[in-house]
């Protein structure tokens, strides 16, 4: 989920597949786009679906008893005396998401197939750390802040990926003249960490090739800073899930963002699996003095966690959809500031249904490697196919598979099929209803993709 910052395989499209996509995958094209009350000129890039720009006027984050607005506060009151921000724009220029970070002009996160434009000026936030330059420049000297927000992303279809979700993102300066403080407040932490029954792996505090400390900070200002990053973060999660029979498991790894150094990402065990929770590091020195600050003299440390990540365990959630209900069954299970479990009030049956295309001649041959990260694949936006289904199917789509894929060397053509799981959270669905939504989304993969149904 938190892999915008991260280096996907990524090819270069052929000049036949741009061709193709040029002239079917946004026809026909609005010609202003408008959201959140603002009207916006469309460009070639302009890829914001209106069910997704509805979104934004959702605010969860901030309604209770919404349990995200729950989540936010119970992060906040860990981080006492930190500033936070919870009402900034989704609407940002990709200067504020990439490049104020220092994310390279190819970074694989800032293609069409990975987020959302507007036009090729605008764009949808893809994490809170687009508002860590803004906001460091409103911090005081040794201040901290908090910024909660929805983000967007362009993802595949199941029940914990959604293309809006949320991230709540921390930062704190520390004056390097301050590190004995900080190690005194880092042993504080270590005692009360030993006395619960957290198990916390650690992992190096760097690594002199693969996560290096930067050329100009010396180990006795950066150790003590990522030592209180990890320990903040781990208390933080003691506090929030309930001590219960099994103890809280989390693990932190070695990780690789544009904009910070070392790096590292925290992942809890939920359910027999590692879930991905944050992704944090030491900022580099560059994004502090664009920040406003001195990095000869201020240190930070920053983290950026998607919040329905840990919702989902907290309050029993099943299935990311479920956040965006307007269903009172939903809302009335919530208090304002309680952590209560979930009674789940749907388990109406799933109706499947399988579709079966040719990609138009000439896209590339599936290449398997670069198949497994998602993405771009020979000009074959997976993306675009995700978005037709969802606009057309709405939440009523639970998950989306590719269950074959082939290429076939007589025609030089490739197939996919994919099987579609309908189910509604809130009533049966008729099949008349599922066979006329296939059809429609059946249309628009057709007239908009150029595909040819087997
Ligand atoms: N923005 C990063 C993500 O969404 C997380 C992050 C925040 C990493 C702050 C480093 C510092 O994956």
């Amino acid at each position: 989920m938190l892999q915008v910052a991260r280096a996907r395989p990524w090819r270069p499209l052929c000049a036949q597949s741009i061709q193709a996509r040029r002239r079917y995958v946004h026809a026909p094209r609005q010609r202003t786009v408008t959201v959140l009350g603002e009207t916006y000129p469309t460009d070639d890039y302009t890829n914001l679906p209106p069910t997704i720009a509805e979104l934004l006027e959702r605010r969860l984050h901030v309604t209770p008893p919404h349990p995200l607005n729950t989540i936010r506060k119970l992060i906040a009151s860990h981080f006492e005396g930190f500033k936070s921000y919870d009402d900034l724009p989704a609407v940002v220029t990709p200067a504020l998401n990439f490049d104020s970070l220092g994310f390279p002009p190819d970074h694989p996160g800032r293609a069409r197939g990975q987020s959302y434009y507007i036009n090729r000026g605008i764009m949808l936030r893809t994490h809170t750390s687009a508002h860590e330059v803004d906001i460091y420049r409103q911090t005081p000297r040794s201040g901290g802040w908090l910024c909660t927000a929805d983000v967007y992303r362009r993802d595949e279809i199941d029940r914990s990926h959604y293309p809006a979700f949320h991230q709540t993102e921390g930062a704190r300066l520390v004056n390097v003249a301050d590190m004995d403080k900080l190690k005194a407040e880092n042993e504080e932490l270590r005692r009360g960490i030993k006395a619960s029954r957290i198990i916390m792996e650690d992992c190096p505090d760097f690594d002199a090739i693969t996560n290096p400390l930067q050329a100009s900070h010396l180990p006795e200002t950066v150790l003590p800073m990522a030592q209180n990053l990890k320990l903040r973060i781990t208390t933080l999660f003691m506090s929030i899930f309930p001590p219960s029979t099994t103890p809280l498991h989390v693990r932190w790894t070695p990780d690789i963002f544009p904009w910070t150094s070392p790096s590292f990402q925290l992942e809890v065990r939920y359910r027999d699996a590692w879930l991905e929770l944050l992704g944090c590091g030491i900022i580099l020195d560059d994004t502090i003095a664009r920040g406003g600050h001195n990095p000869a003299e201020e240190r930070s440390w920053a983290f950026g966690m998607g919040i329905e990540r840990i919702a989902m365990p907290l309050f029993g959630v099943p299935d990311i959809r479920l956040f965006w209900s307007k269903d009172e069954r939903f809302w009335k299970q919530f208090k304002d500031g309680q952590v209560s479990k979930f009674q789940e009030f749907s388990k109406y049956p799933p109706v499947e249904r399988d579709i079966a295309f040719w990609l138009p001649v000439g896209m590339a041959k599936p290449h398997a490697a670069s198949h497994a990260a998602g993405g771009e694949v020979g000009g074959w936006e997976e993306n675009d196919l995700w978005d037709i289904i969802r606009e057309v199917g709405g939440d009523l789509v639970e998950d989306v598979k590719i269950f074959d894929d082939f290429w076939n060397e007589a025609k030089g053509r490739r197939s996919l099929a994919i099987r579609i799981t309908f189910r509604s959270m809130e009533r049966s669905l008729e099949r008349a209803e599922v066979n006329e939504i296939t059809d429609e989304i059946t249309a628009k993969l057709t007239a908009r993709l150029a595909v040819e149904i087997r």
